[in-house]
């Protein structure tokens, strides 16, 4: 797998460079996940939507892959503090190359203070969803959770998870249900309050809209699961 440059390109990165469209929005999220990252895994937002995505995740992975000897290659999007990637190191998993890729520099380094001295470990790496550093055909598997509503250019960042996948790879992305009343009022109202700002709002991308950005990316045999009744999440797969 080969890194590219795309990470050090970035315009806000460069003092007094135009800030892109949705800046103010990636620069909340950053913020708000630095300030996070000590007390996350303590959270009790950890039992009612991250675990529950984890255990979903870990249902289809193991499904795919568990008699399939070839090790796999997988990138975590939007990893924070890294639960997920250790849950695929523990497994009995033939996992190859474990890579987590977080905005938030203190999700990163908790991440990272987590793994250290396991072999094997997963690697993080600070970098934009948008502009993912690897080159094409990387990963056999790219999942997301309860990241993806935070970015702002979200077909185009479908599409960029896409260009990563090798052809038959999967992408596994999990975030809120908001059709129906509970998953409004959650994720439309309170969660989008929290995390908007008056320069741009975080979007919840529904089940019909989120199957779209799937397969106008090109990806195939589309599959959408929604688990959870008090914090209602759903999963989309699709296989590149
Ligand atoms: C609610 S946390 C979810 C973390 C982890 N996936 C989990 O399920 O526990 C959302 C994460 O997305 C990250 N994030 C937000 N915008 C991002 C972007 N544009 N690129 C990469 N990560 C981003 C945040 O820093 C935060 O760590």
């Amino acid at each position: 797998m080969r890194m590219t440059e795309a990470h050090n390109n970035r315009s806000d990165d460069v003092p007094h460079a135009p800030k892109p469209v949705g800046h103010a929005v990636k620069h909340r999220a950053r913020s708000q996940f630095d300030g996070w990252a000590r007390t996350y895994d303590r959270s009790i937002v950890q039992h009612l939507l991250f675990q529950p995505a984890y255990r979903m995740f870990m249902e289809e992975l193991y499904r795919w892959r568990k008699d399939d000897p070839a090790p796999f290659d997988l990138l975590d999007i939007g990893c924070g503090t890294g639960s997920w990637l250790a849950m695929v190191a523990g497994s009995i998993l033939p996992s190859n190359l474990l890579i987590g890729l977080d905005y938030s520099g203190s999700m990163c380094e908790v991440a990272h203070g987590k793994s250290r001295g396991i072999e094997d470990a997963p690697v993080f790496v600070n970098g934009d969803s948008e502009h993912l550093p690897f080159a094409d055909g990387s990963f056999d598997v790219v999942t997301c959770s309860h990241s993806f509503h935070h970015y702002p250019h979200q077909a185009a960042t479908i599409r960029e998870m896409r260009r990563i996948l090798r052809p038959g790879g999967r992408l596994m992305l999990i975030d809120g249900f908001r059709d129906n009343v509970i998953g409004w009022v959650l994720f439309d109202v309170f969660i989008t309050k929290a995390e908007s700002t008056p320069q741009g709002r975080v979007f919840h991308a529904p089940w019909s809209q989120m199957r779209r950005y799937f397969e106008d990316a090109g990806f195939r045999d589309i599959r959408q699961h929604k688990t959870n009744i008090w914090a209602p999440i759903f999963l989309t797969i699709g296989v590149a």
